[in-house]
């Protein structure tokens, strides 16, 4: 590298080489390592010969490129670029430069992945790909608390996750080269972060009314970690369409299809578990259900373990009370000893009681859709501190129109089972140092409008 004096990510190039700059993306850390990342940016479809140097301290590294491209018939062909970042020193500041035939076209900075020891914070949103004033201001906010990690619970392009709507709804809210509160901010270029799908993401399987849908298995680079390895596995998303446009559609997406729906991975003293929680997954399944035990027991070390989908299990908004199907794995979290589970869908923000099984435990689904769920109503994350239970928590006022305004300030309209119920856009910014966690949430104004603290 030229300099080691690029502080901020800047672009160079003409603005027609990178249509979306390098964001950060865990990319496929089940081969990379713990302590790897992935920088991902979209070209249009012409061939090109990039180079991206990154460095740490003394140490100068070339990463390994790659690139897929996207051409379903109905948007203009590009190519998604990823880069392999490995052997990261962990929490280190990384500077890399992007070269297209040797002049550079991009700069830019990143933190590596943070260790056990490190302290860390994280940012939880959802519901945000809606092209409005809020996605912008939500970005806005989340980019100035400057997060370690941002978790986007699902939804994250409307309505049917396709190309297009990423293209208008999404990119130019969270990839900008400058912060505006009415346009949005650098946010995913500056901070890694992790999709989660949601059915606006992927729900929509018909590749001949959509030809361009299913854009998350083009553009989240992810572990491939998951349980489910083919196309018609049980939990699977399968796809319809003609034999070209599926065959066109997973020569793009790559192994990212189907494995990328499900994946878990470690930041800091924590361990994330991100599932598809569309109807189609039976969660009674029994390898779904032995993986994710399995996952849950291999992070037993962890401080704290959160669990992240998008199809909420808790909540008293009145839409969506019918989607109730991850409270089938709600056994598996408090056997697992889950701390918090995230999730979106429904447009404003929830916070349970720690949620306990009890008498639930080995019910029925008949059972498990009533609300009569035994609670800790001891804790409430401002004397009392520590849990006993999983706390569920609604992160899906990113952007989209909310749900039940009225029902804030009303808690003899709430569930048995809620803590706090804020029908407001805002989203989580989560601070973790070593066994204590406090948890914000903040208003699309920067305004603190809950916390909650947890002390291990
Ligand atoms: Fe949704």
């Amino acid at each position: 590298m030229t300099s080691l004096s690029l502080l901020c990510s800047v672009a160079i190039a003409p603005a027609n080489i990178l249509t979306v700059p390098p964001c950060i993306q865990l990319g496929n850390q089940a081969a990379n390592g713990r302590y790897s990342l992935a920088l991902v940016w979209h070209t249009p479809n012409n061939p090109y010969t990039f180079e991206l140097k990154y460095q740490q301290g003394t140490s100068t590294k070339t990463a390994k490129l790659d690139f897929k491209t996207i051409s379903p018939e109905t948007v203009e062909p590009h190519r998604v670029y990823s880069a392999a970042l490995t052997g990261l020193k962990p929490g280190d500041k990384i500077q890399y430069e992007l070269r297209e035939s040797g002049s550079v076209v991009y700069t830019g900075t990143a933190i590596a992945p943070k260790s056990d020891r490190q302290d860390h914070t994280f940012a939880v949103f959802g519901d945000c790909g809606t092209a409005s004033l809020v996605q912008a201001q939500i970005s806005y906010q989340a980019s100035r608390t400057n997060p370690d990690l941002l978790v986007l619970t699902g939804d994250i392009v409307y309505d049917n996750g396709r190309v297009s709507e990423y293209k208008s709804e999404f990119w130019p809210y969270h990839t900008r080269s400058d912060a505006w509160p009415s346009k949005g901010s650098p946010l995913l270029t500056q901070t890694l972060t992790v999709g989660i799908p949601g059915n606006h993401d992927i729900l929509m399987r018909d590749l001949n009314r959509f030809p361009d849908a299913q854009a998350f298995f083009y553009y989240w680079h992810q572990p491939l970690n998951g349980p489910i390895t083919q196309v018609g596995e049980p939990g699977s998303t399968v796809l319809t369409g003609t034999p070209e446009r599926l065959a066109a559609f997973q020569k793009a997406a790559g192994p990212n299809y189907p494995r990328g729906a499900n994946f878990s991975f470690d930041y800091g003293n924590a361990h994330w578990t991100c599932l598809d929680a569309n109807p189609y997954v039976d969660w009674t399944n029994p390898k779904l259900r032995q993986w994710l035990k399995d996952d849950l027991a291999k992070a037993a070390k962890k401080t704290w373990r959160f669990v992240s989908y998008h199809q909420p299990s808790f909540h008293s908004s009145t839409t969506h009370q019918g989607e109730k199907q991850m409270r089938l794995i709600q056994e598996i979290f408090e056997e697992g000893k889950v701390d918090i589970v995230f999730c979106g869908h429904v447009h404003n923000y929830q916070r349970t009681f720690p949620i306990q099984m009890g008498a639930k435990k080995g019910a029925t689904r008949e059972e498990l859709v009533k609300d009569d769920w035994a609670v800790d109503k001891q804790f409430d994350g401002v004397k009392n501190l520590k849990p006993n239970g999983v706390i569920h928590i609604v992160d899906g006022a990113g952007g989209r129109g909310l749900y039940n305004v009225d029902f804030n300030g009303a808690p003899e309209k709430w569930k048995p089972f809620q803590a706090t119920y804020i029908a407001d856009h805002n989203f989580s910014h989560v601070t973790v140092k070593g066994k204590r966690l406090v948890l914000k949430q903040i208003s699309r104004t920067g305004t603190e409008v809950d916390r909650m603290t947890i002390q291990k």
